[in-house]
């Protein structure tokens, strides 16, 4: 069967989702678990953008091998000279550049004209044909292009070597029909298009990205840009796991076959809502909570007789395994190691050793520990971002008929300081008494809470995201005390703020 070429951008697009900013080591963590999925090329990121930025590429084009590492560039000589230093390591380097093609976006963005955006395209798509093969070329706002501006600019760009052609729905525009249309006229009115992979890159904004992307690949196109979770600017992107699973439940109607390795989806979507700190809404398509649970009694009753009756895919598939009691207080070191290699994770023995602590420690508060529980504790303890201040001490005082009142004590290397607060309620007062302790002044924007698994009992998971000068950062933990879990995500949110305001020095490149 032929193939679809599988593009993740989950660490360029994706990153751009406010509040998903990743370290490098998360980078590279995420780029390994994207091979273990299969996926055919990966963008790694937009090196001119940042210091940063360009490291992290870097590193990933020098640690993975067997697969495509994409760099974005724009259609401009030093985005382009850059990109190239940052991927030319790799085993198969692609240097993907792009430029606005829609009539809005020329005009107020880029202040050019139609002919002046051609030559340009023909000259960066040159110059970075000097570097390598491999050339992706995107028209900005395709689906809001004028149509035989979009041919003549596809047609150059292939003539001066691009060996794919990515048509992008940018702003998230297109309805399905149309955009097969799109592509299907492509196919047939760009006269060298026989010489490049139509690729598609479709944004959610109208909750429309993964049917997009799926018309087009009937009406020609051959690589799909998506990203893990379905994160993005805005909106998001096409989710990888929802192209995948259609095109893998629907054969009989695509025809067509991925790479990807589809028991590696739920564990790659695990780690991508941990690092973005974008948590997955229960009703999330494939790897939500409730993707695979079946409420009404008629559903039941008809699932139990034979599963298929209400089940177009199975949990197992996609890497879920029903939630199961797994280990108790008694339950020792090698039964933990034994667990931890079944779910998937490769942790050092230094790694094994803390997190068998912490599952000790948990199993002394809760009776019945799950596999999300273990999964919780390893993701707790494989976070990347360098802890310059820690909780050391929580003491709240709550009730109908107090004044909620917090005291705590973090540490900041050998420092200890000590603040204490009144809020509206607990986790109020704790987060302003770590507001006074680290004179930070940021604004909690979002705050979600959940429960791990379904006892009274659970780990409560908390994610937080706050706003720092502009910039949003997500925090996550979890602890059987939510206040607890509360100001260690609160903090973990700080310290990755305090990193990345370290680590970026952003360069201007909007
Ligand atoms: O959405 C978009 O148009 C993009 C391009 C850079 C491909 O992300
Ligand atoms: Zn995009």
């Amino acid at each position: 069967m032929e193939k679809i070429i599988i593009f993740d951008t989950t660490l360029r697009d994706g990153e751009q989702s406010p509040g998903a900013s990743f370290t490098i080591k998360e980078k590279l963590d995420i780029a390994k678990q994207l091979v273990k999925l299969g996926v055919d090329v990966i963008e790694v990121g937009f090196p001119f953008s940042s210091k940063g930025e360009f490291e992290a590429v870097k590193a990933i084009a020098e640690k993975i091998s067997d697969r495509v590492i994409c760099g974005l560039a724009r259609a401009k000589k030093e985005d382009i000279d850059c990109t190239w230093q940052a991927i030319k390591n790799a085993s198969h380097p692609r240097i993907h550049t792009f430029i606005s093609t829609s009539r809005v976006q020329i005009k107020h963005q880029l202040n050019k004209t139609y002919p002046e955006v051609l030559k340009i395209t023909k000259e960066m798509v040159a110059l970075a044909k000097n570097y390598t093969e491999d050339i992706e070329f995107s028209p900005m706002d395709a689906t809001r292009s004028e149509i035989d501006f979009l041919y003549e600019i596809i047609y150059a760009a292939i003539e001066q070597g691009a060996t794919t052609v990515n048509i992008p729905d940018t702003v998230g525009y297109a309805i399905p029909e149309e955009f097969g249309k799109l592509i299907r006229n492509i196919v047939k009115n760009v006269s060298n298009i026989n010489k490049a992979i139509i690729s598609v890159h479709c944004h959610n904004d109208l909750g429309l990205s993964t049917a997009n992307s799926l018309a087009a690949v009937l009406n020609g196109a051959r690589q799909i840009e998506c990203t893990i979770n379905g994160i993005g600017e805005r909106a998001g992107n096409a989710a990888l796991e929802e192209v995948v699973m259609s095109i893998n439940t629907r054969k009989d109607i695509f025809k067509l076959e991925t790479n990807i390795n589809t028991p590696q989806i739920y564990k790659t979507s695990r780690m991508i809502s941990h690092y973005a700190g974008m948590m997955v809404q229960p009703n999330k398509s494939i790897v939500g909570e409730n993707a695979f649970a079946h409420e009404s009694g008629i559903h039941q009753d008809g699932f139990l007789k034979e599963r298929t009756t209400y089940e177009i895919m199975t949990p197992e598939s996609v890497g879920i395994s029903q939630s199961k009691l797994v280990l108790g207080k008694l339950s020792g070191r090698h039964a933990f190691n034994q667990k931890v290699k079944k779910l998937g994770f490769d942790l050092s023995p230094e790694e094994l050793e803390v997190t068998f602590q912490k599952f000790k420690d948990l199993a002394d508060k809760k009776s019945d520990i799950f596999d999300q529980d273990i999964e919780a504790i390893i993701e707790d303890e494989l976070t990347t971002i360098p802890e310059t201040y820690k909780l050391d001490y929580i003491h709240v005082v709550s009730g109908n008929k107090t004044i909620p009142t917090a005291t705590v004590k973090i540490k900041k290397k050998d420092k200890v300081i000590q603040e204490a607060a009144c809020g509206n309620g607990p986790v109020d007062a704790s987060l302003k008494a770590i507001d006074k302790a680290t004179k930070i002044e940021c604004s909690l924007m979002d705050y979600n809470i959940r429960a791990i698994t379904t006892c009274k009992d659970a780990l409560g998971e908390v994610n937080i995201r706050i706003k720092y000068k502009d910039k949003i950062y997500s925090g996550r933990a979890t602890s059987t005390d939510i206040v607890e879990s509360s100001v260690k995500a609160y903090i973990n949110a700080i310290n990755r703020l305090i990193y990345k305001e370290e680590h970026l020095n952003e360069a201007d490149h909007n």
